[in-house]
């Protein structure tokens, strides 16, 4: 694997992947790898002839009082996962190469519509610092093919939307969730839970899941459903940010009868904000 830090080290060993005519997939990341990032990392092998994975944790999408400073490194343990996956590329940006004007000068990316509601509304400017570097990352590793796992679900809008206003020339893939056993997303977050937290954790999907069987049964109004799933989660101890019906694509709020549909979730428990979701198809 080889592991480069600069843009002419990352541009020279792809323009020679690029004219030998191989594709390339990439694999953004913030690091503290687990299962759900190597499962990216094993589509994406099986996408295109190369593979390359970032590791930044971009200061841009952490709002004040979110968790920048804290938020879980482990880049020892991180190269040994991507050195195992064969990854061929690992490319780890410093803050100035990815905003050489400074982030607080840095043209900023925002997306419309996808980006409002739901952790729009709890995380101001979180999907513009998302758009902003991933967009950066993609001029700069100039990939065919790109990742993202369906755990972010609002985040794979935002950057499908990015892709097909800007005419992006990449594919976008999503990758279903990683869980654990008992039904918990992974999460590089998930390390902030006690464990008795941890024991609770699994009813937020489990929540998603029972809600979500009621939209495929038309059992009540959507409200309803959605004030159940509310209230479920705060008798289980969680403070949920909130529980949405929406449109599986647009995210936009859904009449009863939409055949594609999304359960989405977000909640505190103790220092963990967790977000979860479920698909739906009437
Ligand atoms: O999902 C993440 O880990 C991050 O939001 C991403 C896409 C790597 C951008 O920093």
């Amino acid at each position: 694997m080889h592991t480069v830090t600069s843009i002419s080290g990352l541009r020279a060993v792809s323009e020679t992947w690029r004219s030998a005519g191989q594709r390339i997939a990439f694999v953004p990341t913030m690091g503290s790898l687990h299962a759900g990032h190597l499962q990216l990392v094993k589509r994406a092998r099986a996408l295109a002839e190369r593979v390359v994975v970032s590791v930044f944790v971009n200061p841009t999408q952490f709002g004040p009082g979110e968790d920048f400073e804290s938020y879980p490194r482990t880049p020892e343990k991180d190269v040994q996962q991507l050195a195992e996956q064969n990854v061929d590329l690992l490319f780890l940006p410093s803050v100035d190469i990815i905003y050489p004007y400074g982030v607080d000068r840095a043209v900023r990316i925002e997306i419309p519509e996808v980006s409002e509601g739901l952790c729009g509304d709890f995380r101001p400017g979180h999907f513009a610092g998302v758009a902003t570097v991933v967009l950066r990352l993609f001029n700069l590793v100039q990939p065919h093919v790109a990742l993202f796992g369906e755990k972010d679900y609002q985040q794979l809008a935002v950057i499908r939307r990015m892709v097909q206003d800007l005419y992006l020339p990449v594919e976008i893939e999503g990758v279903a969730t990683v869980r654990e056993a008992d039904g918990l997303a992974m999460s590089s977050r998930n390390q902030y839970l006690t464990d008795e937290q941890r024991r609770q954790a699994p009813l937020l999907y489990a929540t998603l899941r029972e809600i979500a069987e009621q939209v495929r049964l038309q059992a009540r109004p959507y409200p309803e459903l959605e004030a159940q799933g509310l209230r479920q989660l705060e008798q289980a101890g969680f403070i949920p940010d909130y529980f949405s019906i929406r449109h599986a694509d647009t995210l936009q709020v859904v009449a009863p009868g939409e055949r594609q549909c999304v359960v989405l979730a977000a909640a505190r428990l103790g220092k963990a904000r967790l977000i979860d979701n479920v698909r739906v198809q009437l």
